[in-house]
């Protein structure tokens, strides 16, 4: 593996030269065990620890399949999926495995006693499969973790749509958490060349996930002056649709719970930020059976206070069971609420007569697709977006960044590095970087 690294970092990347790298048998990778999967069984979700689940183990190279690229991986990013993979919940991701091992011969080498995590990277193209022709070896990417066989007319116009859409290293095997990672081709896109490599690995799953959510008209269609509530404004996907709203003219009202968390929020240029701790909402009982509509009311009051008098547009939402009945009460007629995820649990409920009589809409989510994951790459390559790195763990301390996420004891988002011996190597656009790096390390430091 060092000889590739020393290729790596020495610069000079031809596809001659890359393309006749010895591969090492065998490379590292984080992994879960699948006689692992029932370990945390006595244990409650916030006790299950990843540090214990996840594992670095030396692993076979697969072979390539047609169509797909074998990526050195510098540089990684821990997602909350893979915090879900480590805890096994809601389910473990084995069956995932198991049910794509059915497709096709290609799909079955997925299907192993052990799962490689992760769905962001940045790196270089070792390898390139059969009917690749236009990535090389050599070249500098990033990837997007849509995995999709588009031989289903459903998927066509639409890519999330396809029957076969998975979610890479979440639902499929060969994940961006190790030293090489597998990727089909058309996942691979140009890794921005003003970013370090941790950098550049870390807006990938989020950043794309917010802009369908918040921005694309199959999401919430966000407009000018739209004012959008965001839960987790200083988190994973909250941090994107924050720079996204301020950067599409609307008015982000960030949602966090301390003080720190605030202002992070208005160092990315918020004005209107809500500490849900220090308003201490009880939106649901002490049972957790049943909501009060009255914090809702309050909770819409304080929403109002920060606003003006004006209500929400567009709610941003990913906490789910906890949040959701609030989110639908202080949306205003017509308006959207555009869900993604289901943290705190996926039974939701809400009053349906707010929905309903006032005409507001809820809107599904799910990560992007080719084109929304291309164009949300985009903006960070040409500095409209900034990456919200906060910190970044060696390979070793993986279980460390996914510990981190799942106690909610991070901010932005949490890098890992593979390949990439330290932080602050990959830059080869250093013009812009200087150009760019107030508004860089306004959005590093969080
Ligand atoms: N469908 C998709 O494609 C997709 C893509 C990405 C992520 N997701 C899902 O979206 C969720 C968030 O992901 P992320 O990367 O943003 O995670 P993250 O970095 O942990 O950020 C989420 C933030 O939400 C807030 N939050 C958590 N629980 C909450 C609760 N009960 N009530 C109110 N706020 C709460 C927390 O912020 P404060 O403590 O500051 O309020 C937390 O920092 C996860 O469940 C993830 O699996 C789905």
């Amino acid at each position: 593996m060092q000889e590739i690294r020393d290729a790596i970092m020495s610069g000079e990347r031809t596809a001659e030269a890359f393309g006749s790298l010895q591969l090492p048998e065998t490379f590292r990778a984080i992994t879960v065990h699948k006689d692992e999967v029932d370990m945390f069984a006595d244990r409650a979700s916030r006790d299950k620890n990843p540090q214990e689940s996840l594992h670095l183990d030396d692993v076979p190279i697969p072979e390539l399949g047609p169509g797909e690229a074998l990526v050195a991986v510098m540089a990684s990013a821990v997602n909350y999926n893979t915090v879900w993979t480590s805890i096994f919940e809601p389910v473990p991701t084995f069956g995932f495995l198991e049910r794509y091992a059915k497709l096709s011969p290609w799909a079955k080498r997925h299907d192993l006693p052990y799962h490689i995590v992760g769905s962001d990277l940045s790196g270089v193209v070792l390898r390139t499969g059969p009917g690749v022709h236009l990535w090389q070896p050599g070249q500098e990417c990033v990837a997007h973790c849509l995995s999709v066989e588009l031989e289903h007319h459903d998927g066509h116009s639409d890519t999330m749509l396809d029957p076969e859409q998975r979610i890479w290293g979440f639902e499929t095997n060969f994940g961006g958490l190790a030293e090489l990672a597998i990727v089909k081709a058309n996942q691979l896109m140009p890794k921005p060349a003003h970013l370090t490599w941790e950098e550049a690995a870390c807006p990938g799953l989020v950043n794309s996930t917010a802009y369908r959510q918040l921005i694309s008209k199959n999401g919430a269609g966000m407009k000018l002056g739209d004012r959008v509530l965001i839960w987790g404004a200083s988190g994973g996907l909250g941090s994107y649709a924050t720079q996204m709203c301020l950067a599409g003219g609307g008015t982000p009202i960030c949602v966090v719970s301390s003080p720190e968390k605030a202002e992070i929020c208005r160092k990315m240029g918020a004005e209107l930020v809500l500490d849900r701790r220090e308003g201490g909402y009880h939106f649901w009982n002490e049972e957790n059976t049943k909501q009060n509509p009255k914090e809702w009311r309050r909770f819409g009051a304080d929403i109002r206070k920060l606003t003006g008098g004006s209500d929400i547009d567009i709610v941003f939402e990913h906490p789910g069971r906890e949040t959701f009945g609030a989110s639908v009460f202080v949306t205003r007629k017509g308006g959207i609420i555009t869900t993604c995820a289901s943290t705190s649990g996926y039974m939701h409920e809400y009053d349906n007569r707010y929905l309903w009589m006032n005409l507001k809409r809820i809107i599904s989510s799910h990560f992007a697709n080719y084109r929304e994951a291309w164009e949300a790459n985009s903006l960070i390559k040409r500095g409209l977006i900034h990456p919200t790195l906060s910190k970044a763990y060696p390979l070793e301390e993986t279980g460390q960044a996914a510990l981190d996420v799942h106690k909610n004891a991070h901010q932005g988002k949490v890098g890992v590095l593979c390949l990439a011996p330290e932080e602050g190597l990959g830059v080869t656009n250093p013009e812009m970087r200087e150009e760019l790096l107030p508004s860089i390390n306004r959005f590093r430091n969080i």
